[in-house]
């Protein structure tokens, strides 16, 4: 029968990476906790109008990346591309805002962008995604910011930069994006087919292309500074103020405008140049409006997601020591031993040692090759003579000392010596 493969885009993570995942899975609940974020679980599947919504319907990621079908001929249903916009309309669903009105979220799990594969870049990937709800000051954008860039240094990662702008609000940002739409038009003709459509539907993101020819017309484009209102002046003072308080250094980047409309004010990327084209391992940015335009009361929202396929691939390869050995394995011989082998590793499996054993009906030499590859700390010799005897050696693999235990009464006095090894 012809042979299945995944989804193109989408990656399985095998036994032996899923070691790394949960390092940085379980850095991320424990740094995140010591400010007092929250877990959070949401679907993988949203009606699609949250994102459109959300993300805005002129961005690529909803114009054209998005997994959604009409379920049943009802309604149309999209698997999730980002997070932040699934937390905060389960924020609102449950009124979370009552229980605690500024509340400090975190999320982990899978995405899906239909995106053209390449390094980097997966139509399935997965994030950790940080969501600060209820917190306008802009010393919580110094905290976000800190929270990324340390999360990543806890972790391991070393050589990264941090990029920072401001969006500005729906105020100055309007006259400003018309500025930047005028002039783009006086330039059409010269820039790329997409830019060129995105002059009337989107004119920030052309500041982003990655075009030379459409980088070269942006040089000369005006830029949002010139354009931003007093608070959102004083706001992204604020900011650099405590990004400096805390010694982390930035690089102010005009052109970095994110490829979701909800920001406003400051956003952020992580970038390394190790990652090639798709260089930002993790990205964020201030959002005040979008609680209120997904229908909830009106809450101000900063936050960042981490790629953790991106992340995994920057970070050295994992230390041997995760891996995780048996305490014993159990070599059988003939069918009687086995069967009491086989019940023997599932008592001390209960008792909270981790037991091995290989197959029926291999040969000795062949069961120890296993016991080397599984680097088992003990191995416990089980034939017809041992269990007439009722005492079986055990040998300790990483001294080669051989000790005799006799189990007249039972299994516990293998179990007292796996205890003693503890
Ligand atoms: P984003 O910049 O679209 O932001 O994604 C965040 C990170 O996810 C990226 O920096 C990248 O590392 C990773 N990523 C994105 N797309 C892919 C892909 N196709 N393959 C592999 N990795 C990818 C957001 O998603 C926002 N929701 C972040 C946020 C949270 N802003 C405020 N709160």
């Amino acid at each position: 029968m012809a042979q299945i493969f995944a989804v193109k885009g989408c990656k399985d993570i095998l036994p032996q990476e899923v070691a790394n995942w949960r390092f940085l899975e379980e850095e991320a609940r424990a740094f995140f906790g010591r400010f007092g974020i929250k877990e959070i679980r949401t679907p993988l599947l949203e009606k699609t109008e949250l994102f459109a919504r959300g993300i805005g319907a002129a961005t690529d990621i909803v114009e054209k990346e998005m997994y959604s079908f009409i379920d049943r001929g009802e309604e149309s249903l999209s698997l999730r591309p980002e997070a932040t916009a699934s937390v905060i309309r389960a924020y609102i669903e449950h009124a979370l805002y009552k229980v605690e009105p500024a509340s400090k979220l975190f999320t982990i799990g899978p995405m899906f962008r239909r995106e053209r594969p390449q390094k980097g870049r997966f139509r399935q990937f997965h994030q950790i995604n940080v969501e600060y709800l209820g917190f306008d000051d802009y010393r919580f954008d110094g905290e976000v910011i800190f929270l990324a860039v340390q999360y990543l240094k806890n972790v391991g990662l070393t050589e990264f930069k941090l990029e920072l702008n401001t969006l500005g609000c729906p105020h100055c940002r309007l006259p400003f994006r018309e500025a930047l739409s005028h002039f783009l038009m006086s330039r059409e003709k010269e820039l790329c087919s997409d830019c060129q459509r995105r002059v009337t539907t989107n004119p920030l993101r052309v500041l982003d292309c990655k075009r030379d020819t459409c980088r070269a017309i942006t040089e000369e484009a005006p830029t949002i500074g010139a354009y931003l209102c007093n608070d959102c002046k004083r706001h992204f003072i604020g900011v650099r103020e405590v990004l400096a308080e805390f010694g982390l250094s930035y690089h102010l980047n005009h052109r970095l405008v994110r490829g979701l409309d909800y920001y406003t004010k400051t956003a952020f990327e992580i970038t390394t140049p190790a990652l090639g084209a798709q260089n930002a391992v993790a990205g964020g940015g201030r959002y005040n409006g979008l609680v209120a335009a997904l229908g909830g009361p009106d809450v101000a929202g900063i936050g960042f997601a981490v790629g953790m396929e991106r992340l995994l691939s920057l970070l050295p390869p994992p230390a041997a020591s995760r891996e995780t050995r048996p305490h014993l394995f159990i070599a059988a011989l003939g069918e009687e031993p086995y069967r009491k082998a086989f019940a023997l590793s599932n008592y001390l499996r209960l008792n909270g040692f981790y037991v091995e054993m290989d197959l029926p009906g291999k040969s000795l030499k062949s069961q120890m090759k296993r016991a080397d590859k599984l680097k088992s700390r003990f191995v416990l010799f089980l034939g017809d003579k041992e269990l007439l005897e009722r005492k079986a050696t055990l040998r300790d693999m990483d001294t080669g000392n051989q000790e005799v235990v006799t189990f007249i009464e039972g299994r516990e006095e293998i179990l007292n010596f796996l205890k003693r090894y503890e």
